[in-house]
């Protein structure tokens, strides 16, 4: 017999270095992925910095934070690593996580997060 299983997917957003809570935009809230779909989690954001960076964590059951990915403003190619994949667009300030393939591990809270890097005088 064959069972096909769920994997459940929470999406969060942190802006880090910022004491902006809301900066940070992400769709769906929830969600439920039968087993080796692929997931896609949208992260839309706002920031009038010209130099920032994007994050992807993932916080399992566990409740340890696991880096997933790193995308610099100025980089003009979407970062990828193993069954994580962006999509980032800087027109629209958005940038999609596209997981492969997902697996029942892939069950976690999911946490977009914005770095602005451009140097201030304070
Ligand atoms: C990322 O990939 C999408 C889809 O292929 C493309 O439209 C977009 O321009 C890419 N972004 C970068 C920064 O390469």
């Amino acid at each position: 017999m064959l069972l096909s299983s769920l994997l459940k997917v929470v999406v969060a957003s942190l802006c880090l270095g910022s004491i902006i809570a809301q900066k940070v935009t992400q769709d769906p809230q929830q969600m439920l992925v039968q087993e080796k779909e692929d997931v896609t989690l949208d992260c839309t954001y706002d920031t009038s910095d010209s130099s920032y960076s994007l994050f992807w964590y993932k916080q399992p059951s566990s409740g340890a934070i696991i880096f997933l990915l790193l995308q610099d403003s100025y980089s003009k190619q979407n970062a990828t690593e193993g069954c994580y994949s962006l999509n980032f667009q800087k027109a629209r300030k958005s940038i999609t996580l596209v997981i492969s393939a997902s697996q029942l591990e892939d069950s976690a809270v999911y946490f977009c997060a914005l770095r602005e890097t451009t140097v201030r005088r304070t």
